[in-house]
């Protein structure tokens, strides 16, 4: 990170500052929990909540009461092409809860679907049921999300990675998670990484285990979402990609033609989007 971003970020706006800037804006402290090493807070202005680990400027979900079904960070609204990918959506696991929005769009997207998290802090998992309105449906175990990997079932047709420890760094985004996540997909399941460090090593790193590796960057970020699978074909993502969009009041289709694909990846080249 160059010192421009540094800047930019604002790590460098002392802690008091952070804190009078917040009021200031206007938000309520609505929950200041500890955690090892640091804090657990749930900040709210008018109808938005913004679930934060301690004083840090980004977000680790934010949420409006008055769209819930609309995701705010931009992120997690590319994030929903993920729910196109797999042909079916019968089970979800999110590595990393947070304030469950992505949980939340599956929800209303695909009411059936099961899903299960793994959330290394049950003070987060608190958080998400009183603040963040995550559905009852949504089972959670409190632990690490790679160290729980092994014990869970092969059932699962999409995995969403978005962990983060509480100093902005993001944790499991090695090939080592890579090939346990690969485990407890489906042979047509989808892999979806929130990746903001190094993303090049972990687009490599999917690549030594998945077939097929591609990614959207975000716009004014320096964030990629990466999708990676085994899948031999996208048969049907845009017709799935327009019904789930029109479930969740979002334009999903576009986002197909979005996809970057890595060289070398099966899907790569002409067509390999399908129809
Ligand atoms: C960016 S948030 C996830 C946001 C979420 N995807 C959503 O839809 O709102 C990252 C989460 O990862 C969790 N986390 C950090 N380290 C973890 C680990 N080793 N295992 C599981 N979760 C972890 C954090 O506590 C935090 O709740």
């Amino acid at each position: 990170m160059s010192l421009l971003d540094d800047l930019w970020s604002g790590r460098w706006v002392p802690i008091w500052l952070r804190r009078r800037v917040i009021a200031w804006l206007g938000y309520r402290v609505l929950l200041d929990a500890p955690l090892p090493g640091g804090s657990l807070r749930v900040l709210e202005r008018g109808t938005v909540r913004r679930l934060r680990f301690g004083d840090a400027w980004e977000d680790q979900s934010a949420f409006d009461r008055a769209a819930p079904t609309h995701p705010l960070l931009p992120y997690t609204q590319l994030a929903a092409l993920g729910l196109a990918l797999p042909p079916r959506l019968d089970g979800v696991l999110h590595l990393g809860l947070g304030g469950g929005t992505l949980a939340r769009m599956v929800h209303v997207a695909a009411p059936d679907t099961l899903q299960h998290a793994v959330e290394r802090y049950a003070e987060v998992a608190d958080a998400a049921r009183r603040y963040f309105d995550l559905p009852d449906s949504v089972s959670i175990t409190i632990g690490d999300a790679a160290g729980l990997l092994d014990r869970l079932a092969p059932a699962y047709d999409l995995v969403f990675l978005d962990a983060f420890a509480p100093s902005g760094a993001p944790v499991s985004q090695s090939a080592a998670t890579f090939v346990g996540v690969r485990r407890v997909l489906r042979p047509d399941g989808w892999l979806i990484v929130n990746a903001t460090d190094d993303v090049r090593t972990t687009v490599l790193a999917l690549h030594d285990v998945f077939a097929s590796v591609a990614w959207i960057k975000i716009p004014d970020a320096d964030q990629y979402l990466l999708v990676a699978s085994d899948a031999l074909a996208l048969d049907g993502v845009r017709a799935r990609a327009a019904a789930l969009g029109a479930r969740l009041g979002q334009e999903l289709e576009p986002l197909v033609d979005r996809l970057v694909w890595a060289d070398g990846s099966v899907l790569a080249g002409p067509g390999g989007t399908g129809g």
